[in-house]
């Protein structure tokens, strides 16, 4: 058998077209959505996500406000910043792209966005409605794998889902809403015992651990759906994720591919999370 490929740049597309849409039908009446990107230093990946994310502001009909702060700038800058962004009417969705650099503290940071307006998910606001199950503001990676498996209609409640990887931006928020949605949840991490063993018992795996090829074909079960989040840079330049993706896409039932998987939902994500607070502002 070989997997079905997720294709999560069509996916993306048409749920933009959709947001575009909306956005659309309310514009007469009230401003565009706005969302502030904010990148401090030079980081080439950072600046890429930037870019990215301001194209997909345009294809949704947002106005996108970017605010670049220098390497070496005081923490407090930064701060002063984002009080300055949470009280603009005209913004509303604040995104800080990570990560900062190392003399500035990333938990202080997030936590300086309002709630209304913490579009990434990050703030201990957001964490603790999604641990309640209360709505909220989803980290947009977990939310756009979330998001691909209903897009389609792929069953999660009561499949064994099993991510790698346990992070506070994917792994962690992952396994809230892949329980929201009833699934049976296991998380491993490096200091798990047997690794290989816990994902050969998943139906639905979850790979977010960084290392490209991580996830091997003799760790999936046969028919399992793999959703890979790994974005790892080779040395010749190439983009691959953790999944051994030749090998397990004979094995499984559905497969996503990096790139053009999870990556163009993440963002796709963060602009339904836009849409979301202008709507409230608005009430729609
Ligand atoms: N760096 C890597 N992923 C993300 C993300 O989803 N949001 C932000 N702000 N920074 C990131």
């Amino acid at each position: 058998m070989s997997a079905k490929i997720i294709d999560g740049k069509k996916i993306s597309e048409e749920l933009r077209l959709k947001t575009a849409e909306a956005v659309k039908n309310r514009k007469d009446s009230v401003r565009a959505p706005g969302l502030a990107v904010i990148i401090v230093g030079n980081n080439p990946a950072s600046r890429i996500y930037v870019n990215n994310k301001k194209k997909a502001c345009e294809i949704c009909g947002f106005t996108s406000y970017e605010y670049a702060i220098s390497e070496d700038a005081p923490e407090a800058e930064l701060l002063s910043l984002i009080e300055r962004l949470n009280n603009d009417d005209g913004i509303d969705g604040i995104l800080c792209q990570l990560p900062l650099p190392s003399h500035m503290d990333e938990n202080k940071v997030i936590d300086a966005i309002s709630p209304e307006k913490d579009v990434d998910g990050f703030s201990p606001v957001s964490t603790g409605n999604l641990v309640a199950g209360k709505p909220c503001f989803a980290p947009c990676t977990p939310a756009g794998v979330v998001e691909m498996l209903k897009y389609e209609g792929i069953e999660i409640s009561g499949k064994h889902c099993v991510i790698v990887g346990r992070s506070n931006i994917v792994g962690k928020p992952a396994a809230l809403l892949m329980l929201q949605e009833n699934a049976t949840v296991t998380v491993c991490h490096s200091k798990t015992k047997d690794l290989a063993q816990e994902v050969r018992r998943a139906d639905i795996v979850i790979a977010a651990i960084g290392k490209a090829g991580f996830i091997t074909e003799d760790m999936i079960k046969e028919g399992a759906i793999v959703i890979d989040v790994g974005i790892n840079r080779l040395e010749n330049g190439k983009v691959t994720g953790d999944v051994d993706f030749e090998a397990v896409k004979e094995k499984a039932s559905y497969i996503t591919p990096v790139p053009g998987g999870v990556g163009p939902m993440t963002i796709t994500m963060l602009m339904k999370n836009t849409l979301t607070a202008w709507e409230r502002k608005f009430g729609c």
